[in-house]
Order: C-alpha cells, then sequence, then structure tokens
C-alpha cells in the first residue's frame, strides 16, 4: 500500500492535552475527510499517551509517532456526525432538530422535541420581519414615555370612570398576554421569526397591563371591578386549543375591535396621560392585528375550507357565552361617563350617543377585516354579530 500523507499539519508547540491542545484538533480534524492524516508537532514527547487516548474517545486513531516531536492520526467519524440544516424554511420541522438555529449545524443523535406545531402552514405569516423590526423600534416605556406629571384632577365620577375602564383593559391585556405566551413553547424554533413576534406581543400586553393599573392608581381611586360576563368570554378565549383559531378570535376579532375602542378612548380621553397611554398602546395593537391578518391569509390562501371551521368557533364561542347578555353595566356605565364627561343628564345623554357609535364602528371594522380575509359580506356581517359583546 502506498504510504499515505498528511492532509494537514498543525504545531502544538508545548502545549499539552489538558491545557487545550483539542480545540487545535478539533479544528484541524474538522477539515479533513474520514480517513485522511493530520500531522501534529509538539515539543514535548510525553504527548504521545495523552494523545492516543484523547483519539480513542473523540473517535479517531492515533498511528503513532515519528521520532519524538511528530505524531500522527487519521481522522475517524468522530463520536456523533455533524449536518448542515440549511437556511431555507422547511414545509415540516423535524422535531429532532429541537433547539438548534435554522441555517447551522447539527450533531446527529440528539433528543426529539416535543412541539406540536411542526407544520409551517400552521403557524407561518407573510410580513413577520418587517412587524419583528416595527416591534422592537417602537418599545415604550410606561416610566419614560408617559407624561404622569400632567394628569390631572378629574370630578370623582369621570376619575371612576376611567379607573374602571382601566381594569376592563387589564383584563383583556392579560388574555392577549396568556394565548400568544401558551403557544410559544408549542411552536417548533425552525420557525423562529413568528417566535420572535409572539414574544414581543407578550412584552407589550405585559407593558399595557402595568400602565393601565398605574393610571388607575394613579388618579387615588384604584381599580374597579370585574365582571363575571368578562371572566367567562376570555376563559373561552384562552382555552382555544387551535393556534390558527386562537390567533383569529385573538388578533383579527377581539384585538381588531379594540383598535376602535383605543381610538375611541384616546379621543373622548379627560386627561393628557389616558390619552397617550391609548395612544401608545393602540400603536402596539395594531401590529398584532397585522400579524393575526397575515398569518389567516396566509393560513387561508392555503386551505380556504378553514373559513367554515373559524365562522364555526366564533358562533360555539357566542353560545357558550349565551347568558352574557352583553357588555358589562360597569363597563357600559364607565364609557358613558368618560365619552360624555360627566353625570348630568346632558353628560350622559351625549356619552350614551358616542358609545353607541363606538358599538357601530367597531361591527363595521370587524366585517371589513373580515370581508379582506374572503368572508363574504354575509358571513361577515353574522360573525361580527356573534363576536362577544365583551368586546375581546
Ligand atoms: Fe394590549
Ligand atoms: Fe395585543
Amino acid at each position: 500500500m502506498p504510504e499515505q500523507f498528511p492532509k494537514a499539519q498543525i504545531d502544538l508547540e508545548d502545549l499539552s492535552i489538558h491545557e487545550g491542545a483539542p480545540v487545535l484538533l478539533r479544528s484541524a480534524l474538522a477539515g479533513l475527510a474520514v480517513g485522511e492524516l493530520l500531522e501534529v508537532r509538539a515539543d514535548s514527547p510525553e504527548l504521545a499517551d495523552a494523545l492516543a487516548s484523547w483519539c480513542r474517545k473523540e473517535g479517531h486513531r492515533y498511528l503513532g509517532s515519528a521520532g519524538t516531536d511528530s505524531h500522527r492520526i487519521e481522522r475517524g467519524v468522530g463520536p456523533a456526525p455533524v449536518v448542515a440544516l440549511g437556511s431555507a424554511i422547511a414545509e415540516t420541522a423535524d422535531p429532532r432538530w429541537g433547539l438548534a438555529p435554522r441555517g447551522g449545524r447539527i450533531e446527529q443523535g440528539g433528543p426529539s422535541f416535543a412541539f406540536t406545531l411542526c407544520q409551517k402552514r400552521e403557524v407561518w405569516a407573510e410580513e413577520l420581519a418587517s412587524i419583528y423590526k416595527q416591534a422592537v423600534a417602537n418599545q415604550w416605556s410606561a416610566t419614560r414615555d408617559i407624561p404622569w406629571d400632567k394628569l390631572l384632577t378629574l370630578p370623582r365620577e369621570v376619575e371612576s370612570a376611567v379607573s374602571q375602564i382601566m381594569t376592563f383593559l387589564t383584563e383583556n391585556e392579560f388574555a392577549a398576554l396568556y394565548v400568544p405566551a401558551r403557544f410559544i413553547p408549542r411552536i417548533h424554533p425552525h420557525f423562529r421569526e413568528v417566535v420572535e413576534v409572539l414574544a414581543v406581543q407578550v412584552v407589550d400586553e405585559a407593558r399595557h397591563a402595568a400602565a393601565f393599573i398605574r393610571r388607575a392608581e394613579a388618579g387615588g381611586i384604584g381599580l374597579g371591578t370585574t365582571a363575571v360576563s368578562g371572566q367567562l368570554s376570555l376563559q373561552t378565549l384562552l382555552e382555544e386549543p387551535d393556534f390558527t383559531t386562537a390567533t383569529f378570535l385573538l388578533c383579527v376579532m377581539g384585538e381588531g375591535t379594540f383598535l376602535t375602542l383605543l381610538k375611541f378612548l384616546e379621543e373622548h380621553a379627560p386627561d393628557p396621560v389616558t390619552a397617550i397611554l391609548a395612544k401608545l398602546a393602540h400603536r402596539d395593537e395594531a401590529r398584532h392585528v397585522a400579524f393575526g391578518m397575515e398569518h389567516l391569509r396566509y393560513v387561508l390562501e392555503r386551505e380556504p375550507e378553514r373559513r367554515s371551521s373559524l365562522a364555526a368557533a366564533v358562533e360555539r364561542r357566542s353560545r357558550m357565552l349565551a347568558s352574557v347578555s352583553g357588555l358589562s353595566s360597569y363597563v357600559h356605565d364607565a364609557l358613558v361617563v368618560f365619552a360624555g364627561r360627566g353625570v348630568s343628564p346632558q353628560n350622559v345623554r351625549a356619552g350614551a350617543r358616542r358609545v353607541f357609535a363606538l358599538h357601530r364602528e367597531m361591527d363595521n371594522a370587524r366585517r371589513e377585516r373580515l370581508e379582506s380575509l374572503g368572508f363574504d359580506s354575509i358571513q361577515a356581517t353574522s360573525l361580527s354579530a356573534y363576536h362577544t359583546k365583551n368586546l375581546m
């Protein structure tokens, strides 16, 4: 057999195995094919034994020394073969890819993870990169960006209405935080862009809840009342097991409705702090709705028949909430006093008109969104009417 010449050579000088020589050895061997030789030069004659045992452990073959300062190693298969994952987004992610980032390399033989959302069509949306970029750029701070010193002393009834509305918003923020949070650990990290967008969404909702609680407390009244009707409605949202259906109910129907509500709160706010809170929350919610719409578009383009299961989910939820006659009187009355700026009959008449118009506007916006997802106008009208009276 002709003598094989080393394909590569390294010089360890006086570096021993326990001082880090394996770093250089592994790096040099990684560049060789199985069966090719590496020549290792070293000053220390004691290296032979240590090198031989290291080679056994790492799956290479130590071929002995030529003189005292030169050793030869034949590249073996190594302890575990490594494969490239590729950077293209796969339709189906292998649970054995685990937490390895897409585009990297992975040692084979690792554990299989229990992610249940492993199909691209179950989670994906267009525009994820731009939604995430905007989300990161538009993070605000409830401490730094809200002019708390501009808080006005309002008539007690109006301040109390603000507190009740802040309480209602906070319940809904919690729901909007928990829904994406419970899906994140089920989504295969191969679809990391979806996880990133949902993770910032969770952070946004935590900030909204904290800011709304702070506003309720800052006026000296404290938090208001949480109604059974609101809890029942949000519970059905939290318990929806399917990601696309939950995204439809939360981001398209619920947060979509809240966009109209937040605009209304900004417009009729009795103080600049409440107005700016509503404005900043609206900006974040617009992104959450954008994600929901993009995800639904992606799914419905591929599975148009899912429209009927989404419609069924809205109707099912409405049946479960049959005992909930409408928005709780705590919230309704607070919105009337808020929008009318007081409790005189004139104030209440003006406020009630505005709240009536608000409901009509919410309905219009929901129908428009549903139609832009390909529901016909009859379906859109009936689905919007079925949407929970609790708004989220
Ligand atoms: Fe929110
Ligand atoms: Fe949201």
